[in-house]
């Protein structure tokens, strides 16, 4: 097993009701910024709960963070917890808001222009601004770690940055705000935690057993929950689980002591930022090619997939290939479109143009043993048109 640190300082709260605990988590006294998105909490009854939780604190609201959240839009928040004496900021949405609220918090006292963070020029200081997330959409794990993912909007670039500085300090999730969640939500919820889990488990052969047995129980829940609960959000087993299974699927556990790849989300995240196409969905066009592209890499890993969670039989070879094929088909079931041609039209120059964009920014050797280059890179989308 790798050596490892494990950090994770976030105050979790799990459950129905716990979003009346929020004045037992912020100080009194404190002025709260209150982020959130395009207006859904204001329809589903989670910002009147929120209001009520909070009598009695000075709030400001900022609203519009989008999905896939915008430089532009966020440093407007940054002005006005600079103008005024904001103590803490609470996000109330989904992976999209809580990252949003994590650039904010880092970029409010950031010494040169907050871009910099991104483009991975500063690093996130230590004077950042408290903040708590009220979860309303299981998918990311952001709740429960320390990165997060912006889009400039200037230049077309959607890029991850991260810092021990960023854990929410806590993060009430309620499995019963699911219930309002669009049918398309839950389906990318499922597909990202899914794709979390494989980043983190779809590498070489390890010894960190507990890690693996660990990553498949995961993926072996949202196997068995993901369908019914895209269909029946109201039901409080397969919504509590879902929840569950999301944080735990990124929330820096199943890391530890295993390489990682995360390749898979770099590229998606080229798609989404030229096509606007949802985040899970580009998970969901990349990785079977992915796989096929690195297969004599993660062939004994896949063999393993295969076996323990698919229950397939026969040769590591024929196991590792069919373990692909049952991977698009969940993901199918899970209404993703698996093919670049099913999400945009006009994308023959895609290839090259994101192994272009990684060699300028000399991404030249992704994956976890380093061996993606923009070659793969641009085979991978190739066969994923
Ligand atoms: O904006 P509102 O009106 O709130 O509507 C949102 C939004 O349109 C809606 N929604 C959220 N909760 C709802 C709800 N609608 C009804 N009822 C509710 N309870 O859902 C839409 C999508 O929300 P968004 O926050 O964008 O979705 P998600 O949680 O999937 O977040 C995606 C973002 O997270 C990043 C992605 O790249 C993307 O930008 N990721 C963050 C990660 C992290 N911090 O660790 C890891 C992930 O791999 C991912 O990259
Ligand atoms: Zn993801």
């Amino acid at each position: 097993m790798l050596n490892f640190q494990l950090y994770n300082p976030t105050n979790y709260l799990f459950g129905k009701g716990q979003i009346a605990k929020l004045p037992e988590l912020i100080p009194a006294n404190t002025k709260v910024l209150l982020t959130y998105g395009g207006g859904s909490i204001k329809k589903n009854g989670i910002y009147d709960q929120v209001m009520t939780a909070l009598k009695g604190y000075e709030i400001v609201e900022f609203s519009g963070i989008e999905p896939n959240p915008k430089y532009e839009t966020l440093m407007k928040a940054v002005e006005i917890i600079r103008e005024q004496k904001i103590g803490f900021v609470l996000a109330v949405g989904g992976g999209s808001v809580i990252d949003g609220t994590k650039f904010i918090s880092a970029a409010v006292n950031c010494e040169t222009e907050p871009s910099d963070i991104l483009h991975r020029t500063a690093e996130v200081g230590k004077n950042t601004i408290p903040f708590g997330t009220v979860l309303t959409l299981p998918a990311t794990g952001s709740e429960m770690n320390s990165g997060g993912v912006v889009t400039i909007l200037a230049t077309q670039e959607k890029l991850s940055f991260g810092s021990p500085e960023l854990f929410p300090q806590f993060s009430i999730c309620d499995p019963e705000v699911i219930i309002s969640l669009p049918r398309r939500q839950l389906e990318n919820g499922v597909v990202d935690a899914y794709m979390h889990v494989l980043e983190q488990y779809m590498t070489t052969k390890h010894d960190a057993l507990l890690q693996d047995r660990i990553a498949e129980g995961v993926l072996q829940t949202l196997i068995e929950i993901g369908p019914s609960v895209v269909e029946n959000p109201s039901d409080y087993t397969l919504a509590s689980n879902f929840m569950w299974s999301c944080t735990m699927a990124l929330n820096g556990l199943l890391n530890k002591g295993v390489p990682v790849d995360w390749s898979t989300h770099m590229i998606g995240h080229e798609l989404t930022a030229l096509y606007n196409i949802d985040h899970a969905r580009t998970l969901a066009i990349v990785a079977p090619s992915l796989y096929t592209v690195m297969f004599e890499t993660k062939k004994d890993k896949l063999a393993q997939y295969g076996r323990r969670v698919f229950d397939l039989q026969g040769t590591d070879e024929s196991v590792a290939r069919e373990a692909i094929v049952k991977t698009e088909e969940f993901f199918q079931k899970m209404g993703m479109k698996t093919k670049l041609s099913e999400n945009t039209e006009n994308y023959d120059d895609t290839a090259k143009f994101v192994a272009d964009r990684f060699t300028e920014r000399g991404w030249t050797g992704l994956g976890e043993a380093k061996n993606i280059g923009v070659d793969q890179v641009k085979e991978i989308l190739e066969m994923s048109y």
